[in-house]
């Protein structure tokens, strides 16, 4: 086996985690079973650039028992977790090519050496792999078809597809309802408060805390902190979701007027250069910085080391910038995912649905290759309802169903009073 890993010997402890999380994920268990016994990806070759996170090697134990040929990469040069990618090579027989902490260099090795056997499939968190393919031809076939996890690689992938130089067709896995109004809203928001909590130890209650972009992760990240106690502000560009946020009982006010106030700052807009050289100077003494966003761009760390005297690690994943004008701002998680790089990423409970939604849209894919157009679609409607049900199901929720006089009454245009 050709895999990358920092040290197989960490696989025990990931193997626990591995089962650990596999607990919380009773969905893609019983996808798993299923697809065990029908085996529809035997022979596919499937290529993979996500977060190595336990969840994600439930993700792909499934892939491989459904019968694919998985080589798997990271997504984010700081999310991997070595003792789960050990585990994975070692007791799932799986090729991994991911260690925490890679440099830039290795983290694109790694992504090339996931696409030496030419897959059919890829599977991507933010679009890495898919545009290494189309800017350098990196593989010998062309895949007929891949998933794409995140806001921000369906954002890329879209506007590769609308310049009509997308090359096989992707499924926006961050689309489906059973993704984005679980994963990004409820996953996002705890482990970012989790990620911050265990970087800093600091007292939310209280605290100013500045949550930049209200989206789906947005709105989890601002509804948490407020849980937690402390005093949110919101900070957009769009003014349906800025009123939203207002509606929703927080300030609301341009980034230039919180930087002055703010204790806590966090972005998750999936945008560039949100807290840049204009906002820095403006804070006070003791701030604290960190980015939920796909990206490090986030945050402008090149500005911020222009206007800083010095900087200096102060605690494991949190750097001090000392400024010239004598303030202290504390950066967490060099600007990366703080959820994954200071924390474990997002729970099992809602993984479970972004990966079912995952391991059945890489069957469907295999199932349609050739048929579908070379466009970003949605996941379809039937995947994310039965997701849904499985979901339920587990939770040991029922619910009920429409009668036949509502069904009738639903679809007519006839029937009023
Ligand atoms: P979204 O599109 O629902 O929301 C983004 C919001 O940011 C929009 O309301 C937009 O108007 C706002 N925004 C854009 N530029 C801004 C600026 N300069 N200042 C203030 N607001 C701005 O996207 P979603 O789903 O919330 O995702 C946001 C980012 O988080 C993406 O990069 C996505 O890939 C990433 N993500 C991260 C996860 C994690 O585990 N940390 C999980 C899921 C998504």
């Amino acid at each position: 086996m050709n895999s990358e890993i920092k040290d197989l010997k960490l696989s025990k402890a990931g193997l626990e985690k591995i089962e650990w999380a596999d607990r919380g994920m009773p969905v893609v268990a019983m996808i798993r079973e299923e697809l065990k016994k029908t085996k529809p990806l035997k022979k596919v070759k499937v290529a993979a650039c996500l977060h190595v996170t336990s969840e994600t090697a439930n993700l792909m134990r499934t892939l491989k028992d459904a019968g694919a040929d998985v080589k798997l990469c990271a997504s984010n040069p700081l999310s991997t977790q070595d003792d789960v990618a050990a585990s994975l090579v070692k007791d799932f027989g799986l090729e991994v090519f991911a260690v925490r902490g890679i440099n830039r260099d290795g983290y694109y090795r790694h992504i090339r050496k996931s696409l030496f056997h030419s897959p059919h499939i890829t599977m991507d968190d933010g679009a890495d792999l898919v545009s290494l393919i189309h800017q350098n031809g990196s593989v010998s076939e062309q895949p007929r078809g891949g998933t794409e996890e995140t806001t921000t690689g369906v954002i890329r992938l879209r506007s590769l597809a609308a310049c009509g130089r997308l090359k096989y067709p992707i499924i926006a896995i961050n689309d489906a309802d059973t993704k984005h109004l679980f994963d990004n809203r409820y996953g996002t928001g705890q482990s970012t408060i989790d990620g911050i909590l265990r970087a800093t130890n600091v007292l939310l209650a209280g605290k100013n805390f500045v949550v930049c972009g209200y989206g789906w992760c947005g709105r989890g990240v601002a509804s948490r902190a407020r849980g937690m106690g402390a005093q949110v502000i919101v900070a957009e560009v769009d003014a349906v979701r800025a009123l939203e946020a207002v509606m929703d009982g927080f300030r609301v006010m341009a980034l230039k007027d919180a930087a002055k106030i703010g204790d806590i700052f966090v972005t998750v807009t999936g945008d560039t250069t949100v807290l840049g050289q204009s906002h820095f100077p403006l804070m006070k003494d003791g701030a604290i910085l960190a980015n939920s966003g796909h990206f490090d761009v986030e945050i402008d760390l090149k500005a911020l080391r222009r206007l800083a005297k010095s900087v200096r690690p102060t605690r494991p994943m949190v750097e001090e910038y000392s400024l010239r004008n004598n303030r202290r701002l504390y950066v967490l998680g060099q600007g990366r995912l703080v959820n994954l790089a200071c924390a474990e990423g997002h729970p099992p409970t809602v993984m479970d649905m972004s990966f079912a939604n995952q391991a059945l849209s890489v069957v469907y894919l295999t199932r349609q290759a050739g048929k579908l157009p070379k466009d970003v679609a949605p996941v379809p409607r039937e995947i994310d309802q039965r997701v849904a049900r499985l979901k339920l199901k587990t939770l040991g929720i029922s619910i009920d169903q429409l009668s036949a006089e509502q069904k009738k009454y639903l679809a007519s245009w006839e029937l009023g009073t």
